[in-house]
Parts: structure tokens; C-alpha cells; sequence
């Protein structure tokens, strides 16, 4: 299937970020790379902390890496995580991350990609991800 861009190149581009994941209580990598409208790709990877909660996940690091430099539109994330996952069995986007994509992308267009390698990985729309969701539209009832 053709989405337009090249989905293998930006599974290589997460599977390098994820190299980088800053994991020393989970031990668990997990990377991601945000292609832009214009296909730029801004990669993240998961940071720990001793503090456990201030943990950033690696989809809201490549996120919060684009948004500060201006970006606002955005294509496609490929997210990768896990050392050996079955075949089929991808690292999926937690609640909180699932919710910042949805402040930025359009959930009947951005594309969400599982993956374990270039050659076994599942898209998803966003909307299929985080379905009834709160949005900005909740907040002024009167649009
Ligand atoms: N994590 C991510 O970075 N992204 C996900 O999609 C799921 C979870 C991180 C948070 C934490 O550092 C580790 O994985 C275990 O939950």
C-alpha cells in the first residue's frame, strides 16, 4: 500500500532512536520519528527518571522536539519498542501519548505505525487509537 511516503525508512529512523532510550528502571527501548507535512522527521526515544513519573515516552520526545521548533503539521509516527516482540506484537502508544498526537494531528489522517522492523508492522489512524476522545472542540461548546 502507498501513503505517500516511504514507511520503511521512517521504521529504520525509529529503530535508531531507539537505540538512545535513557531506560535504567524498565530496561525497556522504545523509539519513534515523526515525519512532518513537509517530511521533515523529528525522532524520540524514552527518558527516565528516578522519580518515575516525570518519564517521557519517546512518541511525546519526538513530538515535544518538533513542536518547539515550530512544526504543527504532521504525517505519520512509526513507533518501535521492545528487544524480541512475537511477530504481530508491537509496542503501542500509552493513553497520554495517544492524547498529544490528537492535540496536533488529525485523527482521520495521521497515520500511527507499529513496528518491529521494516518488514513486520501494522498502520493504524489515529482515530482507530483513541476513539470518543476529549479534544478542543470539548472546551467552547458553543462551536
Ligand atoms: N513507553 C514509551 O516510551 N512509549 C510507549 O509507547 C509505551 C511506553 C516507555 C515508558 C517507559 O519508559 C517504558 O516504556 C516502560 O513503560
Amino acid at each position: 500500500m502507498d501513503y505517500g511516503f516511504d514507511i520503511r525508512a521512517l521504521i529504520d529512523k525509529a529503530l535508531v532512536a531507539q537505540k538512545a532510550a535513557y531506560v535504567p528502571y524498565s530496561g525497556f527501548r522504545v523509539g519513534a520519528a515523526l515525519l512532518t507535512e513537509d517530511d521533515k522527521t523529528y525522532t524520540g526515544c524514552n527518558i527516565e527518571n528516578a522519580a518515575y513519573s516525570p518519564t517521557n515516552c519517546a512518541e511525546r520526545t519526538a513530538f515535544f522536539k518538533a513542536v518547539s521548533e515550530g512544526e504543527r503539521a504532521f504525517k505519520a509516527i512509526a513507533v518501535t519498542g521492545g528487544e524480541k516482540n512475537d511477530k504481530g506484537v508491537y509496542c503501542s502508544p500509552c493513553g497520554v501519548c495517544r492524547q498529544v498526537m490528537l492535540e496536533f494531528c488529525n485523527p482521520d489522517t495521521f497515520l500511527v505505525i507499529l513496528a518491529n522492523s521494516t518488514d513486520d508492522y501494522k498502520v493504524f489512524k489515529l482515530a482507530e487509537l483513541i476513539p470518543y476522545a476529549f479534544r478542543k472542540t470539548n472546551l467552547n461548546t458553543s462551536k
